[in-house]
C-alpha cells in the first residue's frame, strides 16, 4: 500500500498540465508532486490512439516506478482516449479530466461549446461523458490542431493566434453557445485572447479546478491525502529542459529547475 507522503504523478505532453498544477498548489498545497511533460513527444492532438496510448503506458510506469500514489492525466487527450484502459492496467488511482470538466459544465450551461485537440474532439468523450450527465443541454465540439503547438512556441500574443481562435470559436459563436469549455489543458493559457473575442455572456470554463477537487475526494476516501507539509515540485520532462524552464517560468512565477529523464530503459 501506498504512504500518504507519496507523490502525486503529474503529466501532460507540455506545459499544459501547469494550469492542473496551479489548481493542486491552491487546493492540495500538502501534496508533494512530480510532474512530466512529454515535449519531445507534444503534441499528442495529432496523433493516433494507438501512439496516445503507448505513451501513457509508458509515462505511468515510470510514476509507478517513481512510487507516484496517484496519477493526474492532466492531458485531455490522454484522458480521452486511454483513461479506462490504463485503469484498468494500473494499481494506483488515475484521475483525469473529462468527467469532472464535464459535470462541472452542466453545472454551468445549457448550450456548451467544447474546444479540444483533434483527437479528443474526434473521441466524442466530452459530447458522451456531457450528455451522460444531463442529456437535455446541447454540446458543440470543435478540433483545434494549431493552438497546441503555438503555446508551447510561446506565441499566445501574436495576431496570427487570435486570427487562428476567431476561426475555431466562429462555428460555436454561430449555435449561440453560453459556455465554453477548455477541452484541453493547455487552452487556459489562451483565455486573454478567447475573452477578448467572445461575448460577455458566454462563460468559460476551465476544468481544471473540478479535476483537483475529484483527485482530492480520492485521495481522502482512500486515505492517501498528506498530512505533512509538500516536497518541492519535481519538473521532468522527455525533451529540453531548458525550453520547458523558460516556457514554464511565465505561469509559475518562477524559473523551475527541470530534469530530462528517459522513460524506456
Ligand atoms: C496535445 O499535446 O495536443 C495536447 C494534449 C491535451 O489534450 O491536453
Amino acid at each position: 500500500a501506498k504512504s500518504p507522503s507519496a507523490c502525486i504523478g503529474v503529466f501532460d505532453s507540455g506545459v499544459g498540465g501547469l494550469t492542473v498544477l496551479n489548481q493542486l498548489y491552491q487546493q492540495l498545497p500538502n501534496e508533494s508532486i512530480i510532474y512530466f511533460g512529454d515535449t519531445a513527444r507534444v503534441p499528442y492532438g495529432t496523433r493516433s490512439p494507438a501512439e496516445i496510448l503507448q505513451f501513457g503506458r509508458e509515462i505511468i510506469s515510470w510514476m509507478l516506478q517513481q512510487q507516484a500514489k496517484m496519477v493526474i492525466m492532466a492531458c485531455n487527450t490522454s484522458s480521452a482516449i486511454v483513461l479506462d484502459i490504463v485503469q484498468a492496467e494500473f494499481p494506483m488511482p488515475i484521475v483525469g479530466t473529462i468527467a469532472p470538466g464535464a459535470i462541472a459544465a452542466t453545472k454551468l450551461g445549457r448550450r456548451i461549446g467544447v474546444i479540444a485537440t483533434p483527437a479528443t474532439a474526434a473521441s466524442n468523450a466530452y459530447k458522451r461523458a456531457i450528455l451522460a450527465v444531463d442529456p437535455s443541454v446541447e454540446v458543440w465540439q470543435v478540433g483545434c490542431p494549431e493552438f497546441v503547438p503555438l503555446i508551447e512556441q510561446n506565441r499566445i500574443y501574436d495576431p496570427y493566434t487570435t486570427e487562428v481562435a476567431k476561426g475555431y470559436l466562429e462555428p460555436l459563436l454561430e449555435r449561440n453557445i453560453d459556455t465554453l469549455v477548455y477541452g484541453c489543458t493547455h487552452y487556459p493559457h489562451l483565455a486573454p485572447i478567447l475573452r477578448s473575442l467572445l461575448p460577455p455572456t458566454v462563460q468559460l470554463l476551465d476544468p481544471a479546478f473540478a479535476v483537483v477537487e475529484t483527485a482530492g475526494d480520492w485521495l481522502k476516501f482512500l486515505g492517501l491525502a498528506n498530512p505533512q507539509p509538500s516536497l518541492p515540485t519535481r519538473f521532468c520532462v522527455s525533451g529540453c529542459p531548458q525550453d520547458f524552464a523558460q516556457s514554464a517560468r511565465q505561469w509559475l512565477n518562477c524559473i523551475p529547475s527541470v530534469e530530462k529523464v528517459c522513460l524506456t530503459p
